[in-house]
């Protein structure tokens, strides 16, 4: 995010936060989970490809028995997701989308060549999308955002940690998505969350939070 706790601007194009280095370092944290999450709203604007770009971490993915990149997540109430986005077309990996009830069908239609859909809930509940993954052998889920997932998965408790990064410049516009929402954090002045790690990197510094006694320091 920015200074000022943005994790896009107001413009179409996506807007680049980190430096090479933390790409990579992300790369290799995407390397080392089983899925990865983005809501709808990212799958729309930023057509990410969510594939690990290492082909030494893939390699040790797949010598690890491994698919070469992992499970691929989304969330939906509209369904209005285009099956030729990167997060479709890229990747020989599952593509998991959890729908509201009532698009079901229709996402079925739309998206069953492409991915598994299945029913979240309406809304979408993130306890069942967590238990759902669970049992598919999911362990280590990454959620890359954006704000409202962030939002969901922090309320609901079930992060087990944060790593939040910081770009040395502010965005300043208040029309920007943020990273995260309203909402009612577990982590309060009451109850201040552990700060684990502060690491600089380069001209970004980033900040590891442990929100549950799952936390993997060496993670
Ligand atoms: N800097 C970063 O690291 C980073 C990372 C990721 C994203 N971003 C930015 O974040 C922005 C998007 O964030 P966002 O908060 O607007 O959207 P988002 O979290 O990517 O997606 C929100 C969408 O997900 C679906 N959704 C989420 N929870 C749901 C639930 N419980 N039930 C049903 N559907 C649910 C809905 O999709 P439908 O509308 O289809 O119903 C909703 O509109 C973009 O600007 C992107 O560039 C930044």
């Amino acid at each position: 995010m920015s200074i000022d706790g943005y994790v896009d601007d107001a413009a179409a194009e996506r807007l680049l936060l980190s430096n090479d280095a933390d790409f990579d370092r992300v790369d290799a944290v995407r390397a080392g989970c089983d899925a990865i999450l983005v809501g709808a709203a990212t799958v729309r604007q930023d057509d990410p490809r969510l594939l690990v770009r290492s082909a030494q971490r893939r390699q040790a993915r797949v010598a690890r028995g491994e698919r070469a990149t992992p499970v691929k997540v989304t969330v939906t109430g509209s369904c209005d997701l285009d099956p030729s986005a990167r997060f479709f077309a890229l990747g020989d990996v599952d593509k998991l989308v959890y729908c509201a009830s009532p698009s079901l069908d229709s996402a079925r239609d739309r998206l069953g060549e492409v991915a598994t859909v299945i029913d979240g809930g309406d809304p979408v509940d993130v306890h069942r999308i967590a238990a759902d993954l669970f049992a598919r052998g999911i362990r280590r889920l990454m959620v890359e955002g954006g704000g409202t997932m962030h939002t969901q998965f922090l309320t609901a408790g079930l992060a087990d940690e944060l790593q939040l990064v910081v770009a040395p410049f502010f965005v300043g516009d208040s029309r920007a998505p943020r990273f995260v929402h309203d909402g009612d954090f577990p982590w309060s002045p009451a109850r201040r969350a552990t700060l684990a790690e502060v690491r600089q990197i380069g001209d970004v510094v980033l900040l590891r939070y442990a929100l549950s006694d799952r936390f993997d320091a060496a993670g």
